[in-house]
């Protein structure tokens, strides 16, 4: 059902400054996906009718990561978080209802978390609803300064805090809700009176607690939820949660991971049931793995690999942009780039598909039932046929047609070969 009722406003203009990067801060990869990614799923999730994105700082190239069709507005000048929110409301002119801001920094937000803040919002009939966590280390964070009825009164910045607000352990997730004119009333009053010289749109809660209106919260179980990226250091933590993430997922949906502190699966993979994923291995995103598959230990499965089931990729093997059909054994260190590969395929220790010849990128196909030697090369673009066998060491430059054994240097035929069994 699509919300009619609900805007939401993503803040992705700001630069890398604590990352020292050259790369927008929200492109920066987390399990290989550009981490805004995960904010714009949970927009999606949402199935809103109006999201817009504030691009500044290398809009062109955020731009290409959002889905077709989302409207984007440009923050020429970075004054702030409050600011960016104003840019975005002139597209929002004939809109009323709740006013959703997500960060475009926030990628480990859950979409049940969302949802939970959203309902709380509409049930209480709150102006404003924050979401926020209790953490040990709120260094970096917004504190949530609560009067003495508990209530929230206002958010007091990190560099902003004085010793008393610095102890308090309560954070600004930086998700925030909102029903749209009391925000745009309040953003008006933003100053950029702090240490930073920002339009903070933090500020608005003390403005809009000021006015008697009703600012509710609702406070994250799960505290990985709130962490912001905003540093390499902060990167790396939230890669780490986001790839136990998704090896849980995977062993929840029946793939054993035998070591899942040293197995690494990007975002979007497919991984079928009893497939066993031995230590020290890396599966970049969107590669597909069939059922009853064993993959490593030390194996690497680059972008563009498609691997059918009950197939073998053992030690040390990189594969790339390559498919593999059902019951081929790859057990000892190799490498495969762009290979078309058969059903029940032997690849010998040690086989190479010499795929770049300097300029371009070439192509080696080996059909079903083959038996490459161990140490063979494969010079691409070359085809070796059905039921072929390569003996070890040699080096295929021409394509070899179905049932034929060839060998040396470079390989030429010596027999006809019968079916493999
Ligand atoms: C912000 C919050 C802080 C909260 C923390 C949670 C403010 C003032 N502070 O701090 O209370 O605890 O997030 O992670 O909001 N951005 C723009 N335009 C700008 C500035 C920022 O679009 O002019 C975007 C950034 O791209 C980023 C997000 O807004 O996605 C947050 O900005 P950032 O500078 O990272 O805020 P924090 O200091 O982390
Ligand atoms: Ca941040």
């Amino acid at each position: 059902m699509m919300r009619n009722n609900l805007a939401v406003i993503i803040l992705a203009a700001g630069k890398s400054t604590r990352m020292k990067s050259q790369i927008p801060k929200v492109l920066h990869p987390i399990c290989g996906r550009p981490m805004l990614g995960y904010v714009l799923d949970l927009v999606k999730d949402l199935k809103v009718k109006t999201a817009i994105a504030v691009l500044g700082y290398k809009h062109e190239e955020v731009k290409d990561v959002l889905p077709a069709g989302m409207r984007t507005v440009r923050q020429k000048k970075l004054l702030g978080t409050a600011d960016a929110v104003k840019t975005a409301l002139p597209l929002l002119k004939n809109f009323k209802g709740t006013v959703l801001i997500l960060y475009g920094d926030n990628p480990l937000l859950k979409k049940e978390s969302l949802r939970k803040l959203l309902d709380y919002h509409r049930k209480n009939k709150a102006d404003a609803t924050l979401l926020t966590a209790t953490v040990e280390k709120p260094t970096g964070y917004g504190r949530i300064v609560r009067d003495k009825f508990g209530s929230i009164c206002r958010i007091v910045e990190d560099k902003d805090a004085d010793d008393f607000d610095r102890n308090i352990k309560e954070i600004n997730t930086g998700i925030m809700c909102f029903s749209k004119d009391k925000l745009e009333a309040a953003l008006r009053r933003v100053k950029p009176d702090n240490r930073k010289k920002e339009y903070y749109l933090t500020d608005v809660i003390g403005f809009i607690y000021r006015k008697g209106c009703l600012i509710e919260s609702v406070r994250l179980s799960d505290i990985q939820e709130a962490q912001g990226v905003n540093s390499r250091n902060e990167l790396a933590i939230a890669e780490s949660v986001m790839r136990k993430r998704i090896t849980d997922e995977w062993m929840t949906k029946g793939v054993t991971i035998v070591d899942p502190d040293s197995t690494f699966i990007g975002f979007g993979c497919k991984i079928g049931q009893d497939t066993i994923i031995y230590p020290f291995t890396i599966i970049e995103s969107d590669v597909k793995i069939g059922k009853r598959c064993c993959v490593g230990p030390f194996a690497h499965l680059r972008c563009g690999t498609v691997i059918d089931n009950d197939v073998v990729i053992g030690n040390f093997l990189e594969v790339v942009r390559s498919r593999i059909a059902s019951k081929t054994i790859a057990k000892h260190f190799c490498y495969l780039g762009d290979s078309r590969i058969g059903r029940a395929v032997n690849i010998g220790a040690g086989t190479v598909t010499a795929n770049f010849d300097g300029r371009n990128k070439h192509i080696t196909t080996i059909d079903d039932y083959s038996f490459i030697g161990s140490n063979t090369a494969l010079v691409a673009p070359v085809k070796v046929g059905k039921f072929c066998l390569t003996g070890a060491g040699s080096v295929v430059i021409k394509n070899i047609p179905e049932k034929t054994t060839v060998v040396g240097v470079p390989a030429y035929p010596i027999k006809k070969r019968g079916s493999y069994g």
